[in-house]
């Protein structure tokens, strides 16, 4: 029998603070609706210098094997997925290797992609298991981003920040992967990218959302091409994409997962042979209200409330779905296309496993969320200036870490 590989579970850690949009929206003179019906956003994370991508992921992780009761005696990989490195050489994976007190005998390195990053390393951990060369082990996959356009900028509503650890392994509980369907499409494209030495990201944000549906329409179609091949959907009365019981979206702000999900709508109505006839009926049909309620709208609660964490984000989608409906999915199969600028996306599916609500109930994420402060749009602004090498001195909070300081370039971390 083919081996059943995939996320066991997972945990989600984000900034202590958070901004609420409308607040922001009405310090930068702009209609509030623009940013909630607009973006599709409620509230935005807000990080301080020692809340940094390491913190985060090694606050996720040690959740993840505290909350699930993790042996790590059994962990043989540990992949960091993010964009927001600390250093050249040394990656975030080495960090949370060390503050975890991890065992010896891993493979540790961090992946980069944009935000296409984290599923670039659940693929390489995926693949590992799948393959047997992991022997029965598993993999630590932690995505971990600050997003951060910069103040007064157009991308402000949209930053975020947090990190979701993933375990994977071959008692999939939360989502068996469909290992070997997946759809990838890459393009050399300048929609976003950070510059080294750059703190904040460069963004042309327009375009950046034409390259993502068009990355994601070659992903999806080479998706749909193997999965029709299995004959996993077809053509029939239901769309293939129908037949997928959800879809989560990279979500770099909520409103782009209605645009992605109405993308691959139009790749199945332009592409079915007797969809409606001309391309202004198809749009129509694409933007389906019915379809993105049911399909996608309720992978949404956590994005919405911390805004976009680049590699983590399709992970939150996750999260809040599994949160929202986990017992309900249980044996359905579900479609998480992710995409990363610059630019590399991927579709792939997989089917909820029987455990997803109780494996989600353990993660505990109402009570993450709620531990959080709003802050003024006053605080948010003088979080964002301050230096990203001078951390405040406050204790963490039992559980997490923090950046302690920096000192001859080498960074110290307090906590857990
Ligand atoms: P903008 O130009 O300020 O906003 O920037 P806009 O004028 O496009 O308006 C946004 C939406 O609000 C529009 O809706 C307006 O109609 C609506 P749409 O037409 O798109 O459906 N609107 C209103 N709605 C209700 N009431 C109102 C009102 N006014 C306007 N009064 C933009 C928006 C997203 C471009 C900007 O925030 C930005 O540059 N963000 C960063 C880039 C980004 O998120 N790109 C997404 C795709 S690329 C990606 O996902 C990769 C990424 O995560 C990075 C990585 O891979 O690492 C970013």
């Amino acid at each position: 029998m083919k081996k059943r590989v995939g996320i066991e579970a997972l945990a989600v850690a984000v900034p202590r603070r958070y901004v609420d949009i409308e607040d922001l929206a009405r310090a930068r003179g702009v209609d509030p609706a623009k940013f909630t019906a607009g973006l599709g956003a409620k509230e935005m994370a807000v990080n301080d210098p020692g809340e940094d991508s390491v913190s985060l992921a090694a606050t996720a992780a040690a959740r993840l094997i505290q909350q699930q009761g993790v042996d790590t005696s059994k962990l043989g990989m540990l992949v960091v997925g993010t964009e927001t490195g600390v250093d050249h050489s040394k990656p975030i994976a080495s960090h949370v290797h060390g503050l975890l007190k991890l065992p010896r005998g891993m493979r540790t390195f961090d992946s980069q992609h944009a935000c296409y990053g984290g599923t670039a390393g659940l693929m390489a951990a995926v693949e590992w298991i799948a393959s047997g060369a992991a022997a029965g082990r598993s993999a630590l996959v932690v995505c971990t981003d600050i997003a951060r356009y910069g103040l007064k900028t157009a991308g402000e509503p949209t930053q975020g920040g947090g990190a979701v650890a993933l375990l994977v392994s071959e008692t999939p509980d939360l989502l068996a992967v469909d290992v070997g369907l997946n759809g990838v499409s890459t393009a050399d494209v300048y929609d976003f990218w950070r510059p080294v030495g750059r703190r904040e990201a460069l963004v042309d944000g327009h375009y950046s959302i034409t390259c993502y549906l068009d990355a994601m329409a070659g992903a999806y179609r080479g998706w749909r091409e193997r999965a029709m091949e299995q004959g996993l959907v077809r053509w029939d009365s239901k769309l293939p994409s129908e037949q997928l019981a959800r879809i989560l979206y990279h979500v770099p702000f909520c409103k782009m997962a209605r645009k992605a999900h109405a993308q691959v709508r139009l790749c199945d109505l332009e592409d079915s042979g007797n969809g409606p006839a001309t391309p202004e009926a198809r749009d129509e049909a694409a933007k389906s209200q019915a379809s993105y309620d049911a399909q996608v709208a309720k992978s949404l609660g956590l994005n919405a409330r911390v805004g976009n964490v680049y590699t983590a984000s399709l992970y939150l989608a996750l999260a809040g779905q599994l949160h929202a409906e986990g017992a309900a999915l249980a044996g359905q199969r579900i479609g998480l296309l992710s995409y990363g600028s610059g630019s590399c996306a991927e579709f792939y599916t997989g089917v909820v496993g029987e455990k997803a609500a109780e494996r989600m109930a353990r993660a505990d994420l109402d009570t993450v969320l709620a531990k959080r402060e709003r802050v003024s749009v006053e605080e948010y602004e003088r979080l964002m200036n301050l230096p990203y090498d001078a951390p405040e001195a406050i204790a963490p909070e039992p559980g997490t870490f923090r950046l302690a300081e920096i000192h001859e370039f080498r960074r110290k971390y307090a906590g857990a």
